[in-house]
């Protein structure tokens, strides 16, 4: 089958490749001409583990190439939209102008196919009622039929939650009459449908569930609500743990144990940032007001206000553990929103840097990949490759992503190399009396003094 994804920024990329990897002619298209350079040479535009090896074997292959042309796409049988619909400039809802120029540009292509369908498929995290209304444009054209596939995908797991998804979800017009369009999607995903073996699903295959346009774009955005909501509830919890010398993980630990809750995305610390948790959730109140339906997320704006508030607490306990920030040399080990990516979009380690930074702190950040995407986000920014260079004189150290490498750190050849030994385990990570007993003031969000 020969397939378009429209817009390769990561999820396009990734998504491209993937299609490419299971045999399929794929075309990607984006209007960012430099993107699409370093694509065609094989060049992974971002640090996703296993991106470069299929975009590589795509390109070598012969099954994946690269346009900016988009009449080169015109006669695929299958078009994915893969474009970024980020938080506007002036509120809290999604900027959908990019989605609405690709499908306005993609509508001016496609051939009327009497008796031959042509599917498009999107796949952005959009506002209820965005499929519907794109549905009534792109259908007007003769075989047209327009399909939600939300994408689940995490950053640093990228190809193996596109390639070996929990689940898989359609959104179509009317479930009773989408057979045709179903089977045609059915036919892209094949090898994806069938799965591996996996213990937890003896019956074999992902599940894949068809619904309605709005319960498809629902899904996705409530699936990431929800994640953000656990987030933000351990760290509530690790509010309550500083108000009463409670320990957050000794909590996190108890709660994970009832398979209910489940032991994922409980870890305390300075909170969630990338992407698209923070910008979904405000875009997911916006459109919620817009539908008038906006006290049903009221409990969402505290989600973003808890997330918040622990960025500022980090900055308070370094200002306490120093007496004052101005003039103090401050180490942050992390840039990146996680580890093991380089995407610095609403990382919460350098909005930590940036307020210190305003104080008067004079700060020296380390990452392993982040630190090209840190400098041009944060003017005059130090920054040091080299972990223990980085450590070199520093009053405080601030733990704020957790790599490996950090969450590894020996406290007792760490400290031969700061100034004093002050840290903060901004990620509840390391293991206190370990610290403490190789000389360190050690504090951590949640966590007793
Ligand atoms: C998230 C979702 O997990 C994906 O399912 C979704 O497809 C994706 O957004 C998207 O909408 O595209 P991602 O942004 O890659 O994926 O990052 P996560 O792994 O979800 O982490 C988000 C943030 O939460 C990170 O800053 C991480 O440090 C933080 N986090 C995570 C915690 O603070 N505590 C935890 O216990 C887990």
């Amino acid at each position: 089958m020969k397939i378009s994804v429209i817009g390769v920024g990561y999820l396009g990329a990734v998504h491209a490749a993937s299609m490419a990897e299971l045999g399929h002619e794929v075309i990607g298209l984006d209007v960012d001409l430099r993107r699409l350079e370093r694509l065609s040479a094989g060049e992974s535009p971002f640090h996703e583990p296993g991106f470069p090896e299929i975009l590589r074997r795509g390109l070598a292959t012969g099954r994946l190439r690269f346009t900016a042309d988009i009449d080169e796409l015109a006669d695929a049988d299958v078009h994915f939209l893969g474009l970024g619909t980020p938080q506007r400039a002036d509120g809290f809802g999604a900027d959908l102008t990019a989605l609405d120029a690709a499908v306005g540009s993609l509508a001016a292509v496609l051939p009327a196919r009497a008796g031959v369908s042509t599917l498009v498929v999107g796949k952005s995290t959009v506002p209820t009622g965005t499929a519907r209304r794109l549905a009534g444009r792109l259908e007007q054209i003769d075989g047209v039929h327009l399909l939600w596939n939300p994408e689940f995908l995490r950053e640093g797991f990228a190809v193996r939650d596109t390639l070996e998804p929990d689940r898989i979800v359609y959104g179509v017009r009317d479930p009773e009459v989408a057979g045709p369009e179903i089977a045609m999607l059915d036919a892209v995903y094949a090898q994806i449908l069938d799965g591996p073996d996996r213990p937890d699903r003896p019956e074999g295959g992902v599940p894949r569930l068809v619904m309605g346009y709005e319960a498809a774009e629902l899904v996705k955005v409530s699936a990431n609500a929800f994640l953000a909501t656990k987030i933000s509830f351990i760290n509530a919890m690790a509010e309550l743990c500083e108000a009463t010398g409670a320990d957050v993980t000794d909590i996190s630990r108890a709660l994970g144990m009832d398979d209910r809750i489940g032991n994922k995305f409980l870890r305390a610390g300075v909170g969630f940032g990338g992407g698209c948790l923070p910008k979904d959730i405000r875009a997911f109140i916006a459109s919620a007001e817009d539908l008038g339906a906006g006290q049903a997320l009221g409990f969402l704006r505290e989600v973003d206000a808890i997330n918040q508030r622990r960025r500022v607490r980090v900055v308070d306990l370094a200002r306490e553990m120093l007496g004052t920030l101005r003039g103090r040399r401050i180490t942050v080990l992390g840039a990146a929103f996680k580890p093991d990516s380089d995407d610095v979009r609403d990382s919460p380690a350098l909005e930590v840097v940036s307020r210190l930074m305003a104080a008067g702190a004079h700060v020296t950040v380390t990452d392993p990949e982040a630190l090209e995407n840190a400098r041009r986000r944060v003017e005059g920014l130090a920054a040091v490759q080299d972990t223990a260079e980085a450590l070199q004189d520093a009053e405080l150290v601030l733990l704020l992503t957790e790599w490996r490498e950090y969450r590894d750190l020996d406290p007792i050849a760490a400290a031969q190399l700061v100034s004093t030994p002050r840290i903060i385990d901004g990620r509840t990570v390391l293991t206190p009396s370990e610290w403490r007993a190789a000389g360190w003031e050690f504090q951590a969000l949640g966590r007793p003094d």
